[in-house]
């Protein structure tokens, strides 16, 4: 029947699984033994050291391109008060938040024909500048909003892993008390997905890993005993980032981008797209209808992220406590 040859089922224990199943072997030099004892930590630690040393650029995630409309915001990266707003042409300008008069902030102001204007006297100001207030470097990827700060390495633009050509963007946001670095060590502990999230996870194993990247099969379950069997890597193109791509199974060239950004010391900003692609005939169809399909992508990531934010709060506060 024809829904039964394109729906390729098999039954592992209990365990439903549909869709186009991976291929690839396991590697013969894969980790061995249970899963805590794969997760060693010095491996964990060495992996994150080998992320943090990767440049950045100096850009940092501000969040969702949709946050910043024309309204002036402000966000708070490194510290520094920042006001965001689009320019003339719809362009993405951040500049210091306290106005070069008085110091007003201006993203209580508005704005008008693409200048920020302050809400104190009125200054209108641009990516021209006034006296010692300059725009920072900003970028709209399509997905995602940056801005350029501190005494990085300055690269043109963020360095981003590959992206599908044609996908279903969600994205959540969450704060955490804690580094971006117990972000990139949460994710660099593959071995926590099934035990910690057994409700989205089943059956994970590691089928290969060097620093760079951590290669793994495993059950996505999608409801009840059904699920996906996917392959999928891990790793970080920045010191911020750690990207999952799925390279075998249904939805291969899907990726999720997790980007961290230090707000304050001890505060983070999680920012986490899932760039959903397919070649499934369906999924031109489901592009088109891609705002309803968000809220389910996005609700599912929120949920892994509640418990993932524990676990990164959780290292950063054992981290201070050992000084
Ligand atoms: S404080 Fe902004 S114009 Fe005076
Ligand atoms: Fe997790």
């Amino acid at each position: 029947m024809p829904l039964r040859q394109r729906l390729r089922k098999t039954l592992v224990g209990r365990q439903i699984l549909v869709g186009r199943l991976p291929t690839g072997p396991a590697s013969a030099d894969a980790p061995r033994g249970p899963d805590w004892s794969q997760a060693a930590p010095e491996w964990i630690d060495a992996a994150l050291a080998h992320a943090l040393e990767k440049p950045g650029g100096g850009w940092y995630v501000l969040g969702p391109r949709e946050d910043f409309a024309s309204a002036p915001k402000k966000v708070v990266v490194l510290g520094q008060e920042l006001v965001v707003w689009r320019g003339a042409s719809g362009e993405l300008l951040a500049a210091p938040d306290a106005c070069p008069h008085l110091g007003a902030s201006l993203s209580e102001g508005r704005v008008e024909e693409g200048r920020v204007v302050c809400p104190w006297h009125g200054l209108r100001l641009d990516a021209r500048g006034f006296r010692g207030w300059r725009c920072h470097a900003a970028h709209d990827d399509g997905v995602l909003a940056w801005v350029q700060l501190g005494d990085e390495a300055p690269t043109e633009a963020p360095i981003l892993a590959p992206r599908p050509s044609s996908f279903i963007a969600g994205t959540i946001k969450a704060l955490a008390r804690c580094e971006p670095e117990d972000v990139l060590a949460n994710r660099l502990d593959p071995w926590h997905g099934a035990h910690f999230h057994p409700h989205s996870f089943s059956a994970l194993e590691v089928l290969e890993r060097d620093l760079d990247q951590i290669r793994l099969r495993v059950v996505y379950r999608i409801l009840g005993p059904v699920g996906i069997e996917v392959d999928a890597t891990f790793h970080c193109p920045d010191r911020r980032t750690i990207v999952m791509t799925i390279v075998d199974g249904d939805g291969a060239g899907s990726v999720v981008e997790t980007h961290a950004t230090p707000i304050r010391p001890g505060e983070t900003l999680l920012v986490e797209s899932t760039l959903a692609t397919s070649e499934r005939p369906g999924f031109g169809l489901a592009k088109a209808f891609g705002k309803a399909v968000r809220p389910f992508i996005e609700a599912r990531a929120q949920r892994l992220w509640v418990e993932d934010v524990a676990y990164a709060e959780r290292r950063y506060a054992l981290r201070m406590a050992a000084g």
